[in-house]
């Protein structure tokens, strides 16, 4: 069971342990020492502020890290005028990429203020090795960078930075190692997403995660029970079990256990009200999962499937390992085990060789499973990928041309669907207060639905009965109900 360390104890005098997460534990401390000489000399405490990029796998990496420099002492800043600023970076489409380099501009000009300011960099997009040249060449205000692999030991790598070295950089191709009991700092009380494997090895051929996430592998089912005992003990309700593929969880453990097993241990926990999980790739889709989602009590009736492309030509030459046909099958064995299962998905156009006809399939899944919502997204080409080789790239004005027609498509059929909830009462998860009606709070049924309602802020993180009188294409106005 994981112990919180108490740095006060750790022995500073016989140098660092060589051990995880002890030796992270000890450069906590080290960098604690810096912090307090920094507020003797400011009379404050120095802020860290972490921007982050990207995917739910990101945002827990991000809760990591704060979690990792407020043990070292640093307080939470909201904005970039910070002591501390680190990027928490996306690669998986262009633009993501292109938004960090455009913010790095920013952020030189608020340490040209400010030269104490330490700029760090982590995340998807430092496992590339050019962007790593090019920060090292032409970005030298940037103080620290690592990548996917090593962020557990951010305490480390400040230490060295605190010690005079100039931007300390540490990308680790790869790693088998999976560093547990190391401090985190939630975002929301009440909900939490819980890491159950990392990396991937599907290599999808337009996807460049699996480069830069590494080779799959899962957490010990005792680990993640635990974390989420500790969760549920702290206040959670809620968890969102995170891999890139949960449908093949288990498979690189000593003892393999299933994704549907270990949910029906999760399952179990006393006082967890809601599970939710993300992604699942279709082609590993069990059916004894879906009997495991039927029978349970607390899976959320939701499931996010991307579906990528409706051409099976498309799906071969992304790599998919489904057809049309199979996952429109699948879908129908969702619906016939848990009827009123809420889907949605991801969808990529102009994927290179897409065709006119080949997008016509797309739109023609998108009518028949007809999807609580969908992610869609312009083919952006991954240097490295095996899709970026590929002749016949689609050209622009086509790919935005069904990418409208598909966004219209998906906005007028979620309009649609949602609405099957209207003038029902369902449990709600009151979340937040809403920021644009005040005296309103912001919910979200199992479905993932946003739900706004009258309430006041002692009634967040729990769950509620919501009328949900008004459907308003992708949310719902309700109100109270007992
Ligand atoms: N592991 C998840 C997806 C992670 S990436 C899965 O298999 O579904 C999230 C989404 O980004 C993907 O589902 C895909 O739709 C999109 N995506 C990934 N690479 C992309 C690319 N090169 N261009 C456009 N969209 C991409
Ligand atoms: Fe990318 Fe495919 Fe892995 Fe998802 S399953 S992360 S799309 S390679
Ligand atoms: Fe982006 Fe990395 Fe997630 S590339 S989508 S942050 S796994």
């Amino acid at each position: 069971m994981y112990q919180e360390i108490d740095l006060d104890r750790i022995d500073m005098s016989s140098g660092p342990p060589a051990g995880e997460p002890a030796r992270q534990y000890y450069f906590m401390a080290k960098c604690r020492e810096w912090v307090r000489e920094f507020e003797q000399r400011n009379g404050r405490c120095p802020l860290a502020y972490i921007q982050t990029f990207g995917c739910q796998m990101n945002s827990r990496d991000s809760e990591k890290l704060l979690g990792i420099l407020e043990q070292a002492g640093f307080k939470k800043g909201e904005t970039e005028n910070a002591d501390f600023v680190l990027y928490n970076t996306c690669t998986v489409r262009e633009n993501a990429n292109l938004k960090v380099y455009g913010r790095l501009g920013y952020l030189n000009s608020l340490k040209r203020k400010n030269p104490h300011m330490i700029i760090a960099l982590c995340g998807c997009m430092m496992q590339e090795q050019e962007v790593v040249a090019r920060l090292q060449k032409s970005y030298r205000f940037v103080d620290i960078i690592f990548g996917t692999h090593n962020i557990f030991r951010l305490a480390e790598l400040l230490y060295r930075r605190l010690q005079g070295e100039k931007q300390v950089a540490e990308i680790w191709e790869d790693t088998s190692q999976v560093v547990e009991e190391l401090p985190v700092d939630r975002k929301y009380p009440f909900k939490s997403g819980v890491n159950i494997m990392f990396g991937c090895n599907n290599f999808c051929s337009y996807c460049i995660v699996p480069y830069v996430r590494g080779r799959e592998r899962s957490r010990r089912p005792e680990d993640i029970i635990d974390e989420i005992k500790r969760l549920v003990a702290d206040g959670v309700v809620e968890v969102m079990l995170l891999g890139q593929n949960v449908n093949s969880y288990g498979k690189t453990l000593t003892e393999p256990l299933s994704f549907a097993k270990l949910l029906k241990r999760v399952e179990q926990i006393d006082g967890l009200e809601r599970i939710r999980f993300m992604t699942s790739h279709p082609k590993d889709l069990s059916d004894e999962l879906i009997a495991v989602m039927k029978d349970s009590k607390k899976i959320c009736r939701h499931l996010h499937l991307p579906l990528q492309s409706g051409s099976s030509r498309i799906l071969r030459q992304m790599n998919r390992r489904y057809t049309k046909e199979q996952y429109l099958e699948l879908v129908d064995r969702l619906r016939a085990a848990v009827p009123d299962i809420a889907l949605t998905t991801d969808i990529i156009v102009g994927f290179p060789g897409e065709t006119e006809e080949d997008f016509l399939e797309t739109l023609d899944v998108v009518r028949k499973v007809r999807y609580d919502s969908a992610f869609t997204f312009l083919y952006s080409r991954r240097t490295g990928t095996p899709a970026a080789a590929m002749e016949e790239q689609v050209p622009g004005e086509v790919m935005k041309d069904r990418f409208d027609r598909l966004l219209t498509e998906v906005q007028t059929m979620a309009a649609e669907v949602v609405r099957r909830d209207e003038k029902t009462v369902k449990p709600v998860l009151a979340e937040e207060l809403d920021t644009h009606e005040p005296g309103y709070l912001t919910g979200r049924l199992e479905s993932n639905t946003v739900v706004h309602f009258k309430g006041d802020a002692s009634m967040i993180g729990k769950i509620v009965n919501v009328s949900l009188d008004e459907a308003k294409g992708f949310y719902f106005m309700g109100s109270l109900r007992e």
